[in-house]
């Protein structure tokens, strides 16, 4: 077991996952995740008060349940990470309070973290510290991002968004629209895998020569969701079936391509050959295989986490928390507050 760097608590409960982990330099000791994402099942997407009220019902057993897994205390820990935001804020609450209780109890300096930049940084646990500057393409349920990564700890900078669906809602929507079970990422990946791909051309967003003026690294998944509920529609006017697996597999394809390439782009534009990607649609098994056949077209490393680092945990805030407690920045203040739209640019809340 390393013994190198600041043992640092991690919680997260910015959506539906209640994350707890210690995290020791960059290396993982314990990662316990309850999650209530069932309970939204029927509801098609996350309730923001059933999953404060799951937090608050999982965050002592999952505390717990984390220092089993690590053999460690709490009077152990050099210092306690939370996410502060970006999220739900009734969600936040519940992590930051927890948060301030631990380090207030055990006069613990306390790091209000930035759950985006958490994304980005979950890799140092697989792969150790970031090659800097690195681009890094964030997409999750929530958020679509494109950032260049001068220092994971003090300088990320907003390189383009998501202009109206986040990637991964676009995953649940469209699932949705096909009868495929709640969260609709991994439902398509596994549909998509029986699907052709080129079946159907469904549109990549904001890739048109005009549009790419304005938004070169930005996206935009709201006219791809339409165009497939159009395509569905129109098949079922007409009385014929829905090649589920094809739709599936075609919607998959357009998202990998948009994301992959305009990632790529970014590190050609900046002369960066290092692409970091991460978030819960970073788990999708056709963007893993296209951002790795194109990164190796490019000449670019590219770094991808294993799949329980892509969704939310408490590991990734812990890690970003090590990297911001061994630079010697100075603890948040107890005043931290749950920040729902907490800008990417700001990796630690004051
Ligand atoms: O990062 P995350 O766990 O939570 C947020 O911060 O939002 O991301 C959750 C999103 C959901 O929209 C889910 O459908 C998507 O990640 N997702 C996937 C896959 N696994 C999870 N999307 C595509 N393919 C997957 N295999
Ligand atoms: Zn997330």
């Amino acid at each position: 077991m390393s013994t190198e760097g600041p043992l640092v608590l991690g919680i997260e409960s910015s959506c539906d996952e209640t994350g707890v982990a210690f995290v020791r330099g960059t290396t993982l000791l314990a990662d316990a995740v309850a999650s209530s994402v069932q309970e939204h099942a029927r509801f098609g997407g996350v309730v923001p008060e059933v999953a404060s009220r799951a937090h608050l019902e999982a965050m002592i057993p999952t505390i717990e349940r984390a220092c089993a897994e690590a053999g460690s205390r709490l009077a152990d820990v050099d210092a306690v990470a939370v996410t502060s935001g970006p999220g739900l804020a009734g969600a936040l609450m519940v992590g930051v309070a927890a948060a301030k209780a631990v380090a207030w109890a055990l006069g613990k300096p306390l790091y209000g973290v930035n759950h985006l930049c958490a994304h980005v940084c979950a890799d140092v646990l697989d792969h150790g510290p970031l090659p800097e500057p690195t681009v890094a393409l964030l997409v999750s349920g929530g958020h679509t991002n494109l950032l260049l990564v001068r220092d994971i700890a003090d300088d990320v900078q907003s390189l383009g968004a998501t202009v109206d669906d986040a990637a991964g809602e676009a995953f649940d929507k469209v699932a949705r629209l096909l009868g495929l079970p709640y969260p609709g990422g991994p439902s398509i990946d596994q549909a998509a895998a029986q699907g052709d791909p080129r079946a159907i051309t469904f549109p990549r967003g904001l890739t048109a020569r005009k549009d790419l003026e304005r938004h070169r690294f930005d996206f935009s998944f709201s006219g791809l969701k339409t165009a497939v509920v159009r395509w569905v529609q129109e098949r079922e006017r007409a009385g014929e079936p829905i090649p589920i697996a094809d739709v599936a597999a075609s919607f998959n394809e357009a998202v990998a391509d948009v994301l992959t390439g305009k990632a790529i782009d970014a590190c050609l534009e900046y002369g960066i050959h290092d692409l970091q990607i991460g978030g819960g649609v970073t788990a999708n098994s056709r963007l893993r295989a296209l951002a790795e056949q194109r990164c190796a077209d490019a000449g670019i490393s590219l770094r991808v986490p294993r799949v329980r680092l892509c969704t939310d945990n408490g590991a990734m805030v812990a890690a970003l928390g090590a990297q911001v407690v061994s630079r010697g920045h100075a603890p948040s203040s107890f005043a931290l507050p749950a920040d729902s739209s907490m800008p990417v640019e700001m990796v630690q809340a004051l």
